[in-house]
């Protein structure tokens, strides 16, 4: 995040939303320096921002926390302006160690839920509306492997579509 508020400059805003107190307390100490940044303990599966609110989103690392990746991704696309971007990181099981490592979190690891294949993952951000720009996944290190998603929520219409969904069937 101080990378994004030193690009994003003084007239521009970032906002950085986790659920947990703690990890919002390390954000802080953190961004001390940069008032363009506000913090907030919110759940990304219902964000209090208003539709088209943002430029970008940016995820890392937290996919694999979700019980309903859908419903957060649907969040992000409904906070994103049209034309807005997104990009989203996070462990990816298309790696036959971390396969067989994750297997194991899911057992061991309360807070855990699941990862995703990169293929998972750009199918579920497409069912969500996005378009995808560009996907990769990459070794990060002999038992870990990640993945990059470059998405766009495309078009007014794609968003119309989508709304209809969300708020449960009624034609916008
Ligand atoms: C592995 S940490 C990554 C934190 C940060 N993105 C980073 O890369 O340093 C995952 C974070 O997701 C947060 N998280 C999990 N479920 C969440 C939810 N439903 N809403 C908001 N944040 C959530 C956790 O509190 C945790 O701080």
């Amino acid at each position: 995040m101080v990378s994004i508020a030193k690009t994003i400059g003084e007239n521009g805003q970032v906002a950085g939303i986790d659920i947990s107190e703690a990890m919002l307390g390390i954000a802080r100490k953190k961004l001390f320096k940069h008032n363009n940044v506000i913090l907030k303990k919110w759940d990304l599966e219902n964000i209090p921002y208003s539709d088209n609110y943002f430029d970008a989103v940016v995820s890392v690392n937290v996919m694999h926390y979700f019980h309903n990746l859908m419903d957060v991704l649907k969040e992000f696309y409904r906070i994103l302006k049209p034309g807005g971007r997104m990009v989203l990181l996070g462990f990816c099981t298309d790696f036959l160690f971390f396969q067989a490592m994750e297997k194991m979190w899911r057992i061991l690891v309360p807070s855990h839920v699941r990862a995703y294949s990169l293929d998972e993952l750009s199918q579920k951000l497409k069912e969500a509306g996005f378009k995808i720009v560009e996907n990769k996944r990459f070794k990060a290190s002999w038992f870990w492997g990640s993945m990059a998603v470059k998405v766009k929520k495309d078009s007014q219409q794609g968003y119309r579509n989508f709304q209809s969904i969300h708020k449960g069937g009624a034609n916008v």
